[in-house]
């Protein structure tokens, strides 16, 4: 399915059950090569980029099954020579930015790896920058080669490291090496993302060593032996967020079953200020949006526990349609404005100032049209805009979405969306 058809205005009533997070699952497959024996990951959605991490340790050696959103992963097979002579498939390596968590858990796993640059998209440059000076401090050499990286150590020695930036996927790799490091490693400036804390549970699950998780200051002993382990991926904050923007851009009530509401603070806290209904029930989080949004002064991303920046393209067609005019500041990647067009040719009013900052002044209705996905986020964003306009509009290139979302026509029509894959 690369386009869909969305015939919009009607108003959402409904449940969906949350998918399991992405963004938390990726890295926790990449420490499963650190498990001896079978680990078992139960809620692991059925993505594009989980696949490929999927293809990745296979290419490793390693033995992957799957039954219905369980993995097994399955290690005994996994040799040194494969990680060395780069047999991982480079479409697999380039296709996501995930593969990058692969470095720190091939070092501290065989000492020596060549990975391809990762693949990114259009958001930003999505440098390596950190991830490589950070691991360079536990003893591991960088060589540049045409394919990409070759890198190497003599044996991984805990540091006491201090990231200039709380990125991700560094403080990711980092925890990956450092669990095999001899000795103690300090993260300072660590990210305090829900999928750091994650990766921390499962890593501790398999018998590491690591206070600090979801904290900027992460201690971790090292050369901890580790074993398998059996762990359930929690909910998709974004995807949870995703269908919330749905309601408070259409209009409705709708309850998001297994939402990960404790992650979700810095979106409550705007939602509510815009009018909305937030609360978080045992059968998961109730929303409800009756009245029309009154907008936020501003809307600024931020690390956690900031407003996430995958939320700011979703919340561009909630903040276009509500009352009052409200100032985006996108502090975390450089170019992650491209839905702008598309929502001003379905009637929104949104002036992109520079590359940081965008001016959204609200309208009453926006009018389907055609329009083109070009990343994950901004895609979904437009799913979103072609549900709350009149009219019918399509959106082309949802190969993207499909990286995040495991079936968002699926999810939108228990909503009550009339949306059909064409
Ligand atoms: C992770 O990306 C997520 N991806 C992103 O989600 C998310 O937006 C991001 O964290 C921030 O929360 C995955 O987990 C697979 P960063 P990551 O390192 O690790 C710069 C989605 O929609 N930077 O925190 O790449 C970087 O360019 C995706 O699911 C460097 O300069 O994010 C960016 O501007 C999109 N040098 C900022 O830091 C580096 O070495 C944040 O990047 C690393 C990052």
């Amino acid at each position: 399915m690369d386009s869909v058809y969305i015939r919009g205005g009607i108003v959402l009533q409904g449940q969906v059950s949350i998918q399991g997070s992405k963004n938390a699952v990726l890295p926790v497959l990449a420490a499963t090569l650190l498990a001896e024996g079978t680990s078992v990951i139960e809620n692991c959605p059925r993505l594009a980029d989980v696949y490929h991490m999927q293809t990745l340790l296979q290419s490793l050696g390693c033995s992957v099954t799957r039954d219905k959103n369980m993995l097994r992963v399955n290690t005994e097979g996994m040799s040194r020579l494969k990680a060395l002579s780069g047999d991982m498939p480079k479409e697999a390596v380039e296709s996501m930015r995930s593969s990058i968590f692969l470095l720190g858990a091939l070092l501290n796993k065989t000492g020596e790896v060549e990975l391809a640059y990762p693949g990114g998209c259009v958001i930003g440059e999505r440098p390596i920058d950190i991830h490589i000076e950070a691991l360079k401090q536990l003893h591991v050499s960088f060589e540049e080669k045409s394919y990409g990286l070759h890198a190497y150590t003599e044996g991984l020695k805990g540091a006491d490291i201090t990231l200039p930036f709380p990125s991700v996927g560094a403080t990711e790799n980092l925890l990956l090496a450092a669990v095999g490091a001899d000795g103690t490693t300090i993260i300072r400036g660590a990210a305090r993302e829900p999928e750091i804390v994650t990766l921390c549970r499962f890593l501790s699950a398999c018998g590491a060593d690591i206070t600090g998780g979801g904290s900027s200051t992460i201690i971790i002993q090292g050369r901890k032996k580790l074993c398998a382990a059996d762990f359930a991926i929690p909910g998709d904050r974004i995807v949870a967020g995703t269908y919330l923007c749905a309601c408070l851009a259409v209009g409705g009530e709708v309850l998001l079953m297994e939402a990960p509401t404790e992650q979700m603070q810095a979106i409550k806290k705007v939602a509510e200020t815009m009018g909305a209904v937030w609360q978080e029930t045992d059968k998961g989080l109730y929303i409800q949006r009756r009245e029309r949004l009154k907008a936020p002064k501003q809307l600024i991303t931020a690390p956690f526990p900031g407003f996430p920046t995958d939320m700011q393209s979703l919340f561009l067609p909630v903040l276009a349609l509500a009352e009052g005019n409200c100032t985006v500041v996108e502090n975390i990647f450089e170019n992650r404005f491209h839905i702008i067009p598309d929502l001003n040719a379905m009637g929104a009013k949104i002036e992109q100032m520079d590359a940081k900052n965008a001016r959204v002044e609200g309208v009453e209705q926006l009018t389907g049209c055609r329009v083109q996905a070009k990343e994950l986020r901004g895609g979904a964003a437009l799913v979103i805009a072609g549900a709350a306009a009149k009219g019918e509009t399509i959106v082309d290139g949802c190969g993207y979405i499909e990286r995040g979302y495991e079936n968002i026509c699926r999810d939108l029509r228990e909503l009550g969306v009339r949306i059909y894959g064409v």
